[in-house]
């Protein structure tokens, strides 16, 4: 995929975040604002994830990860879960063509398994046509939740200790890592909250730890290529210390 967007707005690609974490918020307020049905927000939502991922693609993003449906989610009217499993369904298959080509990788983080079960056929398909696609990673957060996901990956440990497969030694932050579903990826560098609101809403919280945060006004629906690539620029004037002081100043906290 050929594109000029590097060029033309100035991003310097190498100091482009490796993984973008976007919560996709306000699908909600953007309907209520047209006086539209909610389920008319998230349908504008499927159009904005459409041209985020092309343009993540474009850019020259490794991971894009994007919080899609919570484990808080499910306690949603039961109609507004329906019709948001549908749209799941409906963009993993006619996004499936145009993913194999652009040669990226469809992945999902959460409880697959609690998803309905034809969006997990339709999923797994995709899952395995893009398995070799290497360019860009696209993670969507389905029945997603960080506090479930430590859970989990405590669980497994614990597990793993009880048939000795482990020793309490063994127990480190890489080993944690490793039990995430977020296993054998970069931690997210940037992560993106539409809508503004300034919270993380348990999203990548273990992951976070040194995520560079940039909440945006803008509903989802009406987020932009263009307002992504701007964000990418804040963050490239951004100085990551990661705790230390950085080699240009000596006072940094
Ligand atoms: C938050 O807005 C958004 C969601 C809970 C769902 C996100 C879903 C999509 C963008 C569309 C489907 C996804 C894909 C991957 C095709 P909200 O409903 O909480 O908005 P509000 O806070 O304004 O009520």
């Amino acid at each position: 995929m050929k594109s000029n967007l590097i060029k033309d707005v100035i991003l310097n690609p190498s100091r482009l975040p490796s993984h973008v974490a976007i919560i996709m918020d306000g699908n909600g307020r953007w309907a209520k604002k047209r006086l539209m049905n909610r389920v008319l927000g998230h349908e504008q939502g499927s159009q904005t994830v459409r041209s985020i991922v092309t343009a993540a693609r474009e850019i020259g993003i490794g991971t894009l990860t994007l919080y899609a449906f919570s484990t808080e989610n499910w306690a949603r009217p039961k109609s507004e879960v329906k019709a948001l499993m549908m749209l799941l369904k409906k963009f993993i298959v006619s996004e499936r063509q145009t993913l194999l080509k652009n040669n990226i990788r469809l992945n999902i983080i959460g409880q697959k398994h609690k998803l309905p079960q034809d969006v997990q056929n339709e999923i797994d398909a995709t899952m395995a046509l893009t398995i070799n696609n290497d360019a860009m990673l696209l993670n969507l957060a389905l029945s997603y939740g960080s506090r479930e996901e430590i859970t989990t990956a405590v669980k497994k440990i614990a597990r793993k200790i009880e048939s000795r497969e482990l020793s309490f030694e063994d127990i480190t932050q890489d080993l944690i890592s490793d039990h995430l579903y977020t296993k054998a990826m970069p931690d997210p560098d940037l992560i993106i909250r539409t809508s503004g609101e300034y919270r993380l809403s348990n999203f990548l919280l273990w992951q976070a730890a040194y995520s560079e945060i940039y909440i945006s006004d803008t509903l989802w629906p009406d987020f932009t290529k263009d307002e992504f690539i701007e964000i990418l620029k804040n963050f490239q004037e951004r100085d990551r210390r990661f705790g230390k002081v950085t080699c240009s100043t000596s006072n940094g906290g």
